[in-house]
């Protein structure tokens, strides 16, 4: 049997998740979503084309490549509706023959949305920062028991089913001033759960197990990142899924004896998009440059991402958490802006005391980061080869890699395709 690879980001979402798994694809037979949902936004770039996922896994522009949507997803049917006929016009692409969408998939419905708005207002000055498509109500509804799944559509009571839940949701929703036009976004729901219909809705825990009996290699995409975990990330601003390793378990229905590699992604520093702790945080000028110079804007809102420096005891963290094997450094190319740049080695607590430890008072508690630095490469890098490594470059990597103890088996410098350097 063969095992499932697994994908995920270190730090707060967005460190490059879209474009390496574009890359890696080629190698693999299967390449599946197993959490969150139109939350993420996956972004690809080749042939001078950019193009952002949400739901779609990232396999989808290589041909031999099938994609699933797992079990552990949440579905927005109408978003993904746009999605697939986004790449129809834009990549002359149908995907009626490798996409693959489980039956236990949560579906998003539209009173979700609606109650993220709601939830998100009545939090005020502590709101999460959300990106609003309906993900922490719809995972409310499945731990709750009473949520829809995909395979729902096909019985022939789906709309009262539909309509029972969504009974539920006005009965909140009557209490929060959100105005909504109920004919035209239920209109809106059905249209798309008919399209969706045309695809193949399947078992996917079979689908996978047989394709690894039979010896296909399968990777695991993850979405958002370790820190937003709901059960490790910076509670409580975080999302709704374990977007760690054991998610990819849960997520698939795929044994934990059958995960094979696991690759740690990471950015060359660090961003945020929404509220909550960021320790190494820049709020001056030096912020504002890594976010102008690394085009740090939200792929799904377009907000702009927070900035700060690299962070070792988070990626520490994440990497025991996630048991990761390999790491990935995103965005080398975006530093080359700085003559010096900072790492976070350690933090300092209000008592005085130095940790390399991620404490569990994040959220209240003033930790201050502290630095080691290092000369910067002030040079392009965007695209070279290995062999036009500058050794300054070459020093941040062999500096992180003996913190973190794992391998930086590649780096990026760029947002295509091809701007990636296998070490
Ligand atoms: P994901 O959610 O993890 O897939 O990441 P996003 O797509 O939300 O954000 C990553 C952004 O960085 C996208 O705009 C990518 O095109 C871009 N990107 C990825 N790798 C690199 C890189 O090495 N250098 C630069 N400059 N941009 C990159
Ligand atoms: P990808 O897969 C970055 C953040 C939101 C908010 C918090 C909760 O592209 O890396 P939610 O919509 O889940 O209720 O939002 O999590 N967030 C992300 N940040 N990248 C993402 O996905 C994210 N998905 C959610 O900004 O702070
Ligand atoms: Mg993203």
């Amino acid at each position: 049997m063969t095992k499932v690879d697994v994908l995920l980001g270190l730090q707060w979402g967005d460190e490059g998740k879209g474009k390496i798994v574009d890359v890696l694809a080629p190698k693999y037979d299967v390449v599946a979503r197993f959490q969150g949902g139109p939350n993420a936004g996956h972004t690809l770039e080749f042939d001078g084309k950019k193009h952002v996922l949400h739901q779609i896994p990232s396999g989808i522009f290589r041909e031999k490549t099938k994609n699933i949507i797992g079990n552990g997803v949440v579905l927005d049917p109408i978003v993904l509706k746009r999605e697939i006929e986004g790449v129809a016009d834009k990549f002359g692409l149908n995907l009626y023959d490798n996409l693959f969408i489980s039956k236990k998939a949560q579906l998003i419905i539209p009173t979700h949305r609606l109650l993220d708005q709601a939830y998100e207002t009545a939090k005020g000055v502590n709101k999460i920062g959300s990106t609003l498509k309906g993900i922490g109500p719809t995972y409310q509804d499945k731990i709750g028991r009473q949520g829809l799944r995909v395979g729902d559509i096909l019985s022939p009571n789906f709309k009262e089913k539909f309509e029972h839940l969504t009974q539920i949701h006005f009965s909140i929703l009557k209490d929060h001033a959100i105005e909504y036009n109920w004919v035209e976004l239920s209109e809106q729901f059905f249209t798309a759960v008919e399209f969706i219909k045309k695809f193949k809705l399947i078992e996917s825990e079979y689908f996978i197990n047989q394709e690894l009996e039979s010896g296909s290699t399968i990777l695991a995409e993850g979405a958002q990142g370790s820190l937003l975990d709901i059960d490790f990330g910076s509670y409580p601003f975080v999302t709704s899924s374990n977007t760690v390793t054991a998610g990819a378990c849960t997520g698939l229905g795929v044994a934990p004896k059958h995960i094979g590699q696991v690759y740690g992604i990471f950015k060359a520093y660090s961003t945020r998009v929404g509220s909550g702790p960021f320790p190494t945080e820049l709020l001056d000028e030096e912020g504002e440059r890594m976010r102008k110079e690394g085009n740090e804007f939200g792929s799904t809102t377009g907000r702009p991402r927070r900035c700060g420096w690299i962070d070792l005891p988070s990626l520490k963290y994440s990497i025991m958490i996630n048991g990761v094997t390999q790491l990935l450094m995103m965005k080398a190319d975006v530093l080359s802006i700085f003559p010096t740049i900072k790492i976070c080695t350690h933090y300092k607590l209000e008592n005085g005391e130095s940790t390399t430890l991620l404490p569990y008072e994040l959220v209240n508690e003033k930790i201050t980061p502290v630095y080691t630095e290092m000369p910067g490469w002030q040079t392009n890098v965007k695209g070279i080869r290995k062999e036009e490594m500058p050794v300054a470059l070459e020093n941040y990597i062999n500096f992180l890699e003996k913190e973190l103890q794992v391998p930086i088996t590649m780096v990026s410098t760029g947002p295509d395709r091809t701007q990636t350097i296998y070490r």
